[in-house]
């Protein structure tokens, strides 16, 4: 009787693949993000701070730039942003930045996100606007990459090494480094109320519990995964953050288990694409809390009898308590009670299960689907 044993299944910790493994370190993933950046309450930055607070509160336009699931991060850090700092944020893919002849100024923040801070298309971008003048800021996972060496400022998430092709726990890594930045901006602006410091403070000491019982969906999501094993196609939808939330949803699935997906805005659904609707189409609903968000909630559920009534295979993913979705979902997922910007970092979890799950369902390579690299290094 021999113990197999080789370096590689080591290094997993005894998970099937890097990704599981990387799926069940995001407590861990946030709570390093956050660590030594909240202070009695309120959150401070080191880096940010060595910019100087009136730069900080002189800029009038945040520009985000990044491609593949770090973009989809930062479109989930534009409402974070615009709502505690009172400053408009949009997100632009890294590739499509230079080729629009971009508005830039004196007082244009660009924040780079990039979990290798390699990628070329995002390195140009950076580059270009520092050509212009403009300040940067990386949010990164990697120490001393390329894209942080380049920026003003480098906001690290200490996710720890990612290894698994798919993006995971550096995906809530950087929407929690992007929530940082917007809660130190809102106090250096004045424009945080101390409600809201307090309040969001409280969510980012509770996230990793709470993450933690998000991957705890594991088993529920593989059973669902292996019923659906010979799905071709499945959508997403959410509302607000939950947009971007179901675009990473789908992303997910494209990439390891070559499924075709897509995820939409929650109300654009009406205006199209519902005509993809029909008997047996799983769609994941990412469902907004009723508690906080009471208006989204009864749209999104309208929407949700809206696709029923068409024969789609409803996939609900709600808060627990929230009982309005049973009458028309198939299956419904529970999640920990947070806070409405938080709710993408406990809705993703199910959905980076589903992928894996499918994708391991269906024999293929978890860790290095084909076509794809980690870290793109050319345009
Ligand atoms: C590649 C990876 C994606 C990743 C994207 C951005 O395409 O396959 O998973 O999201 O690059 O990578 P970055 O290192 O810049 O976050």
């Amino acid at each position: 009787y021999e113990v197999a044993w080789d370096a590689a299944a080591a290094d997993k910790g005894g998970w099937s693949s890097f990704m599981a493994k990387e799926i069940t370190e995001q407590p861990e993933a946030v709570a390093n993000t956050v660590r030594g950046r909240l202070v009695d309450g309120h959150v401070e930055i080191p880096e940010l701070t060595a910019l100087g607070d009136d730069l900080l509160r002189e800029i009038d336009r945040i520009v985000i730039i990044a491609c593949g699931t770090a973009s989809y991060a930062g479109m989930i850090g534009t409402y974070a942003i615009e709502q505690w700092a009172r400053v408009p944020v949009e997100v632009q893919l890294s590739h499509e930045f230079r080729y629009r002849d971009p508005v830039l100024s004196d007082r244009t923040l660009l924040i780079s996100v990039s979990q290798s801070g390699e990628t070329m298309d995002t390195l140009m971008a950076v580059k270009y606007a520092i050509e212009r003048g403009v300040t940067t800021v990386s949010v990164c996972n990697t120490q001393s990459a390329t894209i942080p060496r380049e920026s003003d400022a480098a906001v690290y998430t200490h996710a720890g090494p990612e290894v698994a092709v798919a993006s995971t726990k550096a995906f809530v890594a950087q929407i929690t480094a992007l929530y940082l930045i917007g809660l130190h901006l809102g106090r250096v602006r004045g424009t945080l109320s101390g409600d809201d410091a307090r309040r969001a403070a409280e969510q980012l000491e509770e996230l990793p519990g709470l993450l933690g019982e998000a991957v705890d969906t594991h088993d529920q999501i593989a059973q669902l995964a292996h019923w659906m094993a010979d799905t071709r196609s499945v959508l997403f939808l959410g509302r607000h953050v939950g947009y971007p939330t179901a675009l990473e949803g789908a992303l997910k699935l494209k990439e390891i288990a070559y499924i075709h997906a897509e995820g939409f805005a929650a109300g654009e659904l009406k205006h199209g694409p519902i005509a993809l609707i029909d008997h047996g189409q799983p769609v994941f609903v990412l469902v907004p809390s009723p508690r906080t968000s009471p208006l989204m909630h009864s749209k999104v559920v309208s929407n949700i009898q809206e696709i029923r009534a068409r024969g789609a295979r409803v996939i609900a993913i709600v808060e627990k308590g929230d009982t309005s979705v049973l009458p028309f979902a198939d299956d419904v997922i529970r999640l920990p009670l947070t806070d409405v910007l938080f709710e993408p970092l406990l809705q993703v979890i199910p959905l980076q299960w589903f992928a894996l799950e499918l994708s391991a369902a269906k024999g293929l390579d978890v860790d290095q689907p084909r076509n794809l690299a980690k870290s793109v290094t050319v345009e």
